[in-house]
């Protein structure tokens, strides 16, 4: 709009100097901005029968809208849905699926903040929860009841490192039409691509790995564009039935993309956790380094926990890349470039032990994240799993002496050298008065 000198000061102060200059930037624009123009009555009318163009940002962004491409390409998927944290891209994906009345399996050894999502705000909302040990393939197939519409589990579990075999959990749940749902934080696609190996979606958080640099939160959920109405739509009457709003089902509208579509158009925007573009620019940005980072990461990682797996100060050191780590074959056969950063360490002088190395590292950061940049140390006893009972905790693998790792990607001497410092005057004690 034109803010001629003839216009007032509070005309002027809204309208003068809006116009966008024309340029090709070569990094992604960040569009942050609450809404788009439509240039004419029809266009605007498309938009909102069609959803061609952009409109709201809380429908589509094209900052927003670039990382998702990118994050679908790497994952292998047909399309991707960001949102503003990982703990909403893993609620949005099971609202898209689950209602009240119905029920999910899910493996035990999950997110405190998804347990928490499962176990309170799902279940006050009608759905409800199965937990199964990961490994047991005949839990995952008992589970499943006429009305269970997910299976959902972690790539690599927080705190054991324990790893999910994708492609046979991901079977049992086609066999009844049920999709597998994964929350592949701790893996990211370099490491590992879910969708190739049948699952159906993929959550991160993006918060950690993929932006690196631990500046923003973020979400995604990627859906791998095989939704099937024959196979599944007895599960999933809101994607072949007739809209609730009037018109054609999702399947009849989009075919195989109805699932990723609903989450698209009904989940994401209607509980509303939109991300900001400047948020969704800075992930875009963290994406452009996450190979190097990862496998940076990865390497890293090993060393210090085969450094710590020689120290006599050390009860276990719980690392899939360790040949020790009872999951590691099945972890080499999914994890062919890494073994990704996050691990436990029990220290044999248990709590007293474990309180001495957090407050003694000085390179290593204690706080609670991890897939930073920058090696973190926190302590899941006293924080994470603080909610657990003893034996559930004993079972992930977390005792009072157990600390967690998630190693960056500084020069690995100086790692070492700062758990080796940390390290002085904790106790060293025979296997036999281990106080776990
Ligand atoms: C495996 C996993 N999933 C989901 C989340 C939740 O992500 P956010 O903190 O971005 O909400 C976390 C956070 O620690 C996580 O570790």
């Amino acid at each position: 709009m034109a803010a001629g000198a003839d216009t007032g000061f509070s005309t002027r102060q809204v309208h003068a100097g809006s116009a966008t200059a024309q340029a090709s930037p070569r990094a992604t624009p960040i569009y942050l901005t609450a809404g788009f123009t439509f240039s004419d009555l029809d266009e605007s009318a498309a938009h909102f029968g069609e959803g061609t163009g952009f409109g709201y940002s809380r429908t589509g962004n094209p900052t927003v809208h670039a990382v998702e491409e990118r994050l679908a390409s790497l994952e292998g998927g047909d399309q991707a849905v960001l949102v503003s944290s990982g703990q909403a891209a893993v609620t949005v994906a099971l609202l898209a699926l689950a209602g009240a009345g119905d029920h999910v399996v899910v493996s035990e050894h999950i997110y405190e903040g998804t347990r928490g999502l499962l176990l309170d705000n799902l279940a006050r909302l009608g759905v409800e929860t199965t937990f199964v040990d990961t490994d047991d393939l005949d839990a995952w197939r008992a589970a499943i009841t006429p009305r269970t519409r997910a299976l959902f589990a972690e790539t690599l579990s927080n705190a054991r490192n324990d790893v999910l075999d994708v492609a046979a959990v991901a079977a049992i749940g086609a066999e009844h039409g049920i999709p597998l749902v994964v929350d592949s934080t701790f893996t990211t696609p370099y490491l590992l691509r879910p969708i190739e190996h049948g699952a159906a979606v993929v959550v991160h958080s993006a918060s950690k790995f993929l932006a690196g640099q631990g500046a923003v939160l973020g979400g995604v959920i990627v859906d791998d564009g095989r939704f099937d109405a024959a196979a599944s739509g007895h599960r999933f009457p809101h994607l072949v039935q007739t809209d609730r709003l009037g018109g054609a089902s999702y399947a009849e509208k989009h075919g195989a993309r109805a699932r990723g579509q609903y989450i698209r158009e009904s989940v994401a925007p209607r509980f509303g956790p939109s991300p900001s573009p400047l948020n969704a620019f800075l992930i875009g940005q963290g994406i452009e380094t996450l190979s190097l980072r990862v496998e940076r990461q990865s390497q890293n990682a090993l060393a210090v926990a085969r450094w710590l797996e020689q120290r006599p100060e050390v009860e276990r050191v719980d690392y899939i890349g360790l040949d020790s780590h009872p999951h590691h074959d099945l972890g080499e056969r999914y994890l062919t470039r890494g073994f990704g950063s996050v691990f436990t360490v029990t220290l044999r002088g248990g709590l007293e032990a474990a309180r001495h190395v957090v407050q003694s590292v000085e390179v290593i950061t204690h706080m609670t994240h991890l897939g930073d940049v920058r090696s973190l140390v926190l302590h899941p006893q006293s924080t994470s799993h603080a909610a657990r009972t003893v034996a559930e905790r004993e079972r992930a693998g977390v005792f009072p002496g157990t600390i967690r790792l998630s190693i960056g990607i500084e020069d690995i001497d100086d790692l070492l050298a700062d758990l080796d410092q940390a390290l002085v005057g904790v106790p060293v004690l025979e296997r036999e008065t281990v106080v776990l």
